[in-house]
């Protein structure tokens, strides 16, 4: 499964691109509004200098043409750019009209199957089911991610389930089994997935019987 950062800020993204592990990153406007202090697009920029994977840019225009206008902009600004268009009948035109333009598309704030088979139809290459959305209005997000994935392998969709909203790194392992082809992830569920109590207490007794041991070789031999 790749995983993607979920998250605009920079600082984030060269660590968990220092750390080997990073895939892509999804930004969308609340993400952007975070950051602020530049425009989109130069943060946008930036970022695809830090990554080689899909950067998903957010329209926020409602109807196609908008859709389309701030979507040829942003695939011009890179070309590892994908276009993040919410699912609606607008964004179904619109991401159909990308792909015949050979731009690629994320399908956002997907909440059902049925919406996200209607995205792969339409020509997106990235599915978005909002998992931690579904599970705060106590429906069960994974399920969403399981039925999404079962529909693109049976029917052979050349399109990739990214399981979005995630929030914590139980999350992560759930979708990890149910399929999902990517996830995005805050920054703080990646420090989350690294940590484990027992990693922490392993660490400072290996250090310390180290020590331990040379001081008694130190001891031994007047070192
Ligand atoms: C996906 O690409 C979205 O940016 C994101 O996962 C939204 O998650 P949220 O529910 O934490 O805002």
């Amino acid at each position: 499964m790749k995983l993607f950062i979920d998250t605009a800020d920079i600082d984030e993204i060269r660590t968990i691109a220092s750390w080997g592990v990073l895939d892509g990153v999804t930004t969308n406007p609340t993400l952007y509004a975070k950051v602020g202090g530049a425009s989109y697009e130069s943060i946008l920029q930036e970022i695809c200098t830090i990554t080689p994977g899909p950067v998903s840019a957010e329209v926020v225009a409602e109807d196609v043409e908008g859709m389309l206008t701030e979507g040829r902009r942003f695939a011009k600004l890179a070309d590892n750019i994908v276009v993040k268009v919410p699912m609606s009948e607008t964004g179904l035109q619109a991401i159909s009209r990308f792909h015949g333009e050979g731009i690629k598309t994320n399908c956002t704030l997907i909440f059902t199957a049925n919406q996200g088979l209607l995205a792969a139809k339409a020509g997106a290459s990235l599915l978005s089911p909002f998992v931690g959305r579904l599970d705060d209005i106590n429906e069960d997000g994974l399920t969403v991610i399981r039925e999404l994935v079962g529909i693109v392998e049976t029917h052979g969709l050349e399109a990739e389930v990214l399981a979005a909203s995630i929030r914590g790194p139980r999350h992560v392992t759930e979708a990890a089994l149910a399929g999902a082809h990517v996830a995005t992830l805050p920054f703080k569920v990646f420090q989350q997935m690294v940590r484990h109590p027992l990693t922490d207490t392993g660490i400072v007794q290996f250090r310390s019987d180290w020590e331990k041991a040379r001081a008694a070789l130190a001891s031994r031999t007047g070192d």
